[in-house]
Order: C-alpha cells, then sequence, then structure tokens
C-alpha cells in the first residue's frame, strides 16, 4: 500500500527525527509519555492479553506492556523502528506495515492501539481505513485506541517556546480550517484532529462507547516554556497534576497536544 506519503514518513523518521529519544527529552515529550502509560493502564483489559501495537515505532509503550505481562505485537511502516524494537530489550515481536493494509488475521487481538498513524494519515479515507482494519483485527467486545494530535498543538508549542512569527500566525488560521500541518514550519506532513472529529471517525467505523481524553493536559505549555528555568522541574510535575485532574474535562480536552480515543468492537451485546 505504498504511497507518496509512505516515502515522506520514511524519510522523516529515518533521516531527520529520531523517534526514540522523542519521549524522554523535551518536557511535552516526557508528559506525553507518563500520561499516555497511566491511561493505557487504565483502559486496558487485565494481563496477560492479547496487544497490536500498531504505530508502535522502536517499542516504548510495547516494552510498558510487556512489563506488564500483556503478550504484543507491534507493526510499524518505518523499517528503522521496526529494527529497534526487535533488537531493544525485551525484544518485541515486530514487523513492517502499513496500518491501512495489517497483515493479522480478524478477531486476533483484545486490543489495538494506533498512536500515531491516524495523525501520518492526511486523507480521512486513508484514516478511515486504518480503524477499520484495527477494528477487523480485534476481537468482538475487545478495544480499540487511537492517539491523535490536537488542532491547536503545533502553533502552541510554537508560542510556548518563543519561536511565534507571522507566518506561524498564518498557518495556525489555515489550520483552523484544514487541519492539515504545514511540514515546511515543523514536523512532517500530519493531520491535526479536532475532538470531534475523531469521535466521529469512530463511530464511523462501528466502535461503541467511544471516549476521549487529553494526554498532556492544558499545562504542557506552561512545562514547554519552563525549560532551562531553575523551577522547570516544579513546573512540569504541576503540569503531570493538572493533566491528571482535566484530562477527560470536555472544555479542555482540546488543550492537550495529544488526544487518546477508545471504543469497544461491537459483539452484538454493545
Ligand atoms: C510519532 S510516532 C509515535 C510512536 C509511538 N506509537 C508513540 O505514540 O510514541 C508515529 C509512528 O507511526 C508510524 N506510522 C505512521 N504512519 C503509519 C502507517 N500508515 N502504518 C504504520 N505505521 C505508521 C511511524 O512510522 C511512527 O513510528
Amino acid at each position: 500500500m505504498a504511497d507518496s506519503s509512505t516515502s515522506l514518513i520514511v524519510d522523516y523518521y529515518t533521516v531527520r527525527h529520531q523517534e526514540a529519544l522523542r519521549l524522554q527529552s523535551r518536557p511535552s515529550g516526557r508528559l506525553e509519555w507518563q500520561r499516555t502509560c497511566e491511561l493505557l493502564d487504565g483502559l486496558l483489559p487485565a494481563a496477560p492479553a492479547r496487544i497490536l501495537d500498531v504505530g508502535g515505532a522502536d517499542g516504548a509503550y510495547a516494552r510498558h506492556l510487556v512489563a506488564a505481562g500483556h503478550q504484543v505485537r507491534l507493526l510499524d511502516l518505518v523499517p528503522a523502528h521496526v529494527a529497534q524494537a526487535r533488537s531493544g530489550v525485551p525484544a518485541i515481536d515486530a514487523d513492517v506495515a502499513d496500518a491501512r493494509a495489517l497483515p493479522e488475521p480478524d478477531d486476533a487481538y483484545d486490543a489495538t492501539l494506533l498512536l500515531g498513524p491516524l495523525y501520518h494519515l492526511v486523507d480521512r479515507g486513508d484514516r478511515m481505513t486504518a480503524l477499520a482494519e484495527a477494528v477487523r483485527v480485534t476481537r468482538p467486545g475487545g478495544l480499540v485506541v487511537a492517539a491523535a494530535i490536537s488542532r491547536f498543538a503545533g502553533p502552541l508549542h510554537f508560542a510556548a517556546t518563543r519561536r511565534w512569527s507571522e507566518s506561524i500566525a498564518r498557518e495556525a488560521r489555515a489550520l483552523l480550517t484544514d487541519g492539515r500541518n504545514d511540514g515546511r514550519i515543523g514536523f512532517t506532513v500530519a493531520y491535526f484532529h479536532r475532538v470531534e472529529e475523531l469521535v466521529d471517525e469512530l463511530h464511523t467505523v462501528g466502535l461503541a462507547g467511544v471516549a476521549v481524553q487529553g494526554i498532556e493536559g492544558p499545562g504542557w505549555t506552561a512545562a514547554e516554556a519552563a525549560v532551562g528555568a531553575p523551577d522547570a522541574e516544579t513546573v512540569f510535575h504541576d503540569a503531570l497534576d493538572l493533566a491528571r485532574v482535566y484530562g477527560s474535562e470536555p472544555a479542555l480536552l482540546a488543550a492537550s497536544a495529544h488526544l487518546l480515543a477508545a471504543g469497544v468492537v461491537p459483539d452484538g451485546t454493545t
């Protein structure tokens, strides 16, 4: 299923960006890591569950889930990520695959994670295909968990890190209407969701009981702005507390940099 977006993504993660460092370096990444682990622990079935981690990169979350007693298989579009997942400790069962065409049988998993592919798939049709594939490989009654980047995250990050400019203001206005990140300004070609769009996408593939949580909470920009300040760690921990308090507060969901949506595959009773 390789297309022009595939080569852009593989190039971005192979040549321009080191994903393995992202969740441990900046405060936004550390918040994302800690909160995603907490939220997954609260959402996923009791261990041992069969979990498919689609877009799992080098295996950071897969290793967290293996440590919790789950049986995890990882798929990712980028060969270098799959190599890192296989060669880390513990080694993760991993293969190269596209979220839009999963090489897995129907109903094979208790839960499927899509923590990344949705924001790299700019066309709604491609996102729906990836979500439908996640539903297909997850057993009835099982869970699909999908991450998205909030529509406002990019411009908020530029402002918090003192990089605001005329061109960022133009990009912020354009994002309001099309949600398409301009990869020349930052990150890569990507789609940034509104909360209601993400909910609609999960409903459209038939998932039930869809709920969205904010991952980093509304204090992540304060933690980013505090980098280098003597009290940066205090601000980080305050932001983490804020995320825990307001993570499910509807009015503040879109203030997080990432959204985490979960829905249940219908089993005839849901
Ligand atoms: C920002 S990283 C997120 C990694 C990790 N899941 C996390 O949440 O930190 C996005 C990942 O999704 C992968 N990805 C993007 N599009 C994909 C697709 N269509 N199929 C499979 N993986 C994809 C990328 O290669 C990358 O490893």
